[in-house]
């Protein structure tokens, strides 16, 4: 495998692969060297995680790092940004770390691309994220390995979240017993990979073992499809209360950014649940997990 575009080009065996080797990079502090790689990070969305842990983790494989500043790349002169790769791939540098709006450009950059190239999707519109949901599952596996006996929820804005739709294929490939995708009617996803839908925080959240939530993306919301913030609060903010009937050690996750007061409160983003800090540690190990495996050819 040449790059990596989403959790459908993964099998049970390369994501346990992906798995052990972060921990290894996490608990063992032994890293390769890659020194004459060179990564560039193409981001056309906003990102504070993903970007920052793509370079960290190539720099701790001693690759490289190239932060493209596409706002003020020759593609305000009209470039494609094919030809963008091309002129970075003429230069000696063969990684591209791509965030883009467009569903699906990474996987269509990836095709025109000689096999010394490798395209990582950093994000693609309301497609995918799959490092995202990769290290998503390190970071509830670290603490419930056993994910044929958990119950998971992701309550939110399910219909605009390239998070949900990894999350539900990687839940899917790894055999999670039970997910819950919690939504109000106008942001239930068209298109279920993997999961029930309920319109029922209550439902969603009954002995849960672990809830994802997700960012209210206003940015991404048509005008039909905003909704009342006051209600949205009432019946699906993550609050203390409404979590009152998961299970004792239930597991929060967020994938970030959090709007604190509007998804989930300060008690719960800063509570003893909370696991968002550790995503975004554990999100540094996947990624080098995920650089390291396409350098070492071991796909
Ligand atoms: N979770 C996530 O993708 O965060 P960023 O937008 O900050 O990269």
């Amino acid at each position: 495998m040449n790059h990596f575009l989403a959790i459908d080009d993964l099998s049970p065996d390369k994501v346990r692969h992906l798995l052990e080797r972060a921990f290894s990079f996490k608990f063992n502090q032994d890293y390769p060297s890659y020194t004459h790689h060179i990564v560039a990070n193409l981001f056309y969305e906003n990102s504070t995680r993903t970007r920052i842990s793509f370079e960290l983790a190539a720099k701790h494989l001693s690759m490289g790092v190239v932060n493209v500043d596409v706002a003020r790349s020759s593609e305000n002169k009209g470039e494609l940004i094919d030809d963008s790769i091309r002129t970075l791939a003429a230069m000696g540098i063969h990684w591209f770390v791509i965030r883009h709006v467009q569903d699906g450009l990474p996987a269509y950059l990836a095709k025109d691309l000689g096999t010394d190239n490798h395209i990582i999707n950093a994000g693609d519109g309301q497609h995918a994220h799959p490092s995202q949901a990769m290290l998503d599952l390190m970071t509830i596996t670290e603490k419930k390995p056993d994910l044929e006996s958990l119950k998971i929820a992701i309550v939110g804005d399910i219909a605009h979240s390239r998070v949900a739709n990894s999350l539900q294929c990687l839940f899917k490939m790894m055999g999670v017993r039970e997910l819950c995708l919690v939504a109000p009617s106008i942001w239930q996803p068209k298109i279920v990979h993997y999961g029930r839908v309920t319109n029922s925080l209550e439902d969603g959240l009954q002995n849960a073992d672990v809830v994802i939530g997700l960012r209210v993306q206003k940015e991404r919301l048509a005008g039909h499809e905003a909704l009342d913030l006051a209600h949205y609060r009432e019946h699906y903010a993550l609050t203390e209360h409404n979590l009152s009937i998961a299970k004792p050690d239930l597991m929060i996750l967020h994938p970030g950014p959090i709007n604190r007061g509007i998804e989930i409160d300060n008690a719960v983003a800063d509570g003893p649940h909370s696991c968002i800090l550790t995503q975004v540690q554990n999100g540094v190990y996947m990624r080098m997990a995920i650089l390291d495996s396409l350098a070492s050819g071991i796909w």
